[in-house]
């Protein structure tokens, strides 16, 4: 998997937030490099990252994306060969663009550590209805033929116990097929009997082909059965799968 770095832009896009939206406490989970929060705390929104990979990189994880993307420039060339270039140029503009993502991250998570949280989906260390609106961008169906049913199912009823309002996911196409996730019907049906309904969106931002969508979940109505201890909702099973191989190369 690769740690990303998309911009706030992005995530406007491809969540569709509107203003409204962006005046109430958001959390983004998972975060990586993306300078969604560093922006948006520019802007006076309150907003909050989640991502597994701060547990063991913090201030160094902006250098790490940003020296990995450059590392796998031939790979995202093949990779990204047939999508919609209306939002990068081409390849070279995007990693430039996720480099200076990945920077504005690193200069926020070293000015604002505390907005920075080390947390594993399904198990995320924060007190029930935490914040109103949870973004989801680039992990639960992209890696949906790795992750497994279970382990969204569980992630996505986390995310709906942390955030008090909503939980947005895009996209819901698997990376490595372009397919939309075929899950997904099931695994909505299964979260209405729980209590969370849902409904899909288009949304004006599409780059790799046919993802220009995202599922809405309503949580307001959710109640989440009682934990024994923060964090206790199951560590994450899938052992994290990013590799820096620029490292590992010796690059
Ligand atoms: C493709 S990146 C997406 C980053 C960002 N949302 C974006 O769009 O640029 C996926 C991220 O998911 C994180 N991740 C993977 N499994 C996770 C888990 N179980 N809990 C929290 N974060 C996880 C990885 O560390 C990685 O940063």
């Amino acid at each position: 998997m690769l740690v990303s770095a998309r911009s706030f832009a992005e995530y406007r896009a491809m969540f569709a937030l509107t203003e409204r939206d962006l005046e109430q406490r958001i959390l983004d989970c998972p975060a990586g490099a993306a300078s969604f929060v560093a922006e948006a705390g520019l802007l006076g929104i309150d907003a909050v990252a989640v991502d597994r990979q701060y547990a063991e990189h913090r201030e160094e994880l902006g250098v790490l994306v940003e020296r990995e993307t450059a590392f796998k420039r031939e790979l995202l060339v093949k990779e990204t060969a047939g999508y919609v270039w209306s939002w990068y140029t081409d390849a070279d503009d995007m990693i430039r663009r996720w480099t200076a993502n990945a920077r504005a991250f690193g200069a926020d998570i070293a000015a604002r550590p505390e907005r920075y949280v080390a947390g594993s989906l399904p198990g995320l260390p924060f007190a029930d209805d935490s914040f109103d609106l949870a973004l989801c961008s680039h992990l639960l169906f992209s890696y949906g033929n790795r992750l497994g049913g279970e382990f969204q199912r569980a992630g996505l009823l986390e995310l709906a116990r942390v955030a008090r309002r909503e939980v947005r996911v895009f996209p819901l196409v698997v990376y490595d097929t372009g397919a939309r996730y075929e899950g997904l019907g099931a695994l909505r049906a299964d979260l209405a009997e729980l209590g969370v309904p849902s409904r899909v969106e288009r949304v004006a931002y599409e780059f790799q082909p046919g993802a220009d969508e995202m599922l809405v979940l309503s949580t307001a109505g959710y109640r989440a059965p009682a934990r024994t201890a923060p964090g206790a909702a199951g560590a994450a099973r899938a052992t994290d799968p990013v590799r820096w191989r620029h490292r590992e190369a010796g690059a």
